[in-house]
């Protein structure tokens, strides 16, 4: 496996695995990596003959009172976990090598990352689209695998391919859990023993809510009020929970047919995002 640092070297990589007519699938992460990671690394293998891993805390996405300098690392385990998983290489650049200090041009999704999570982190979409294609344009991907665990990005990044002709697919996973419902982040490790058993409540909520909407027919009225009465009685400060029209991200209507219940709320100071895919058909 290869461990590449500078963005020169990334491209020189990709284009010459190209001119071998090898397609490159590319799984962009943050690093502290766990198991729906890997997921996103396993489908990789099966699209693409390359995958390239890139591990990049992106200062630009957090904004100033959140967890960059505390974000969790530990470069020696993913790249162990990379190696494991038959990656062929990790892109692991620093933010010298990403940012110039006097940069002055964005990448900026004006739609549908207004709401949500958007509406909580203002500057959070801004840096995400920044960096992604800046991590595209490194690493010249055929195919690009996000997950559905950060549904309001997968659909942000679709939505920046599409209309700037990237000329990349993008693929996104579903959500790995734990056993007992968490979904899987970097950030449950900031979480005690206390909070997060009291975090299952989210996961545990959306589950009922799809119960019931199934069991009803379709009907969403007063079910995001539930979803958060649950969690706030668990102990959790809900940010938001939102029920949307998986397609447009437009709040949900009587004609939705694919419903995104998408929720945040904060257990102690950690912030914990989940959502869930309802097909009403
Ligand atoms: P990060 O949080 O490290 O996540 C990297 C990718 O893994 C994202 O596409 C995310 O949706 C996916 N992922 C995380 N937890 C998952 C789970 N439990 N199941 C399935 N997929 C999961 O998302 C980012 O980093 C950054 O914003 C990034 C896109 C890399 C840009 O900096």
């Amino acid at each position: 496996m290869k461990l590449i640092k500078t963005i020169a070297e990334m491209q020189q990589f990709s284009k010459a695995a190209a001119h071998h007519r090898q397609k490159i699938g590319v799984v962009p992460t943050m690093g502290f990596l766990h198991e729906g990671h890997m997921s996103l690394i396993d489908r990789a293998h099966n699209l693409a003959d390359v995958v390239i891993v890139t591990i990049f805390v992106n200062p630009t996405q957090f904004g100033p009172n959140e967890d960059l300098a505390k974000y969790p690392r530990d470069f020696d385990q993913d790249w162990s976990l990379c190696e494991k998983r038959g990656v062929d290489a990790v892109f692991a650049p620093s933010p010298e090598e990403m940012y110039f200090p006097d940069r002055s041009a964005w990448v900026i999704e004006e739609k549908l990352s207004q709401g949500l999570c958007g509406q909580s982190r203002p500057a959070h979409f801004r840096g995400v689209t920044t960096v992604v294609a800046k991590l595209f344009n490194a690493t010249l991907p055929d195919v690009a695998i996000f997950g559905q665990k950060d549904a309001q990005q997968a659909m942000i990044i679709k939505r920046m391919a599409r209309d700037l002709n990237f000329p990349v697919e993008i693929v996104v996973a579903p959500i790995v859990r734990e056993a007992d419902g968490l979904a899987m982040s970097s950030r449950n490790k900031y979480l005690s023993a206390d909070e997060r058993i009291r975090a299952l409540s989210i996961s545990a909520a959306m589950r009922d809510a799809h119960a019931r909407i199934k069991a009803e027919g379709g009907k969403i009225s007063g079910i995001a009020e539930q979803i958060a009465a649950k969690i706030t009685a668990s102990g959790g400060r809900v940010d938001y929970v939102e029920v949307r029209d998986a397609d447009s991200l437009e709040p949900a209507s009587a004609a939705t047919r694919c419903l995104l219940i998408a929720a945040a709320a904060y257990f102690g100071p950690t912030r914990l995002i989940d959502n869930i895919l309802i097909n009403l058909d």
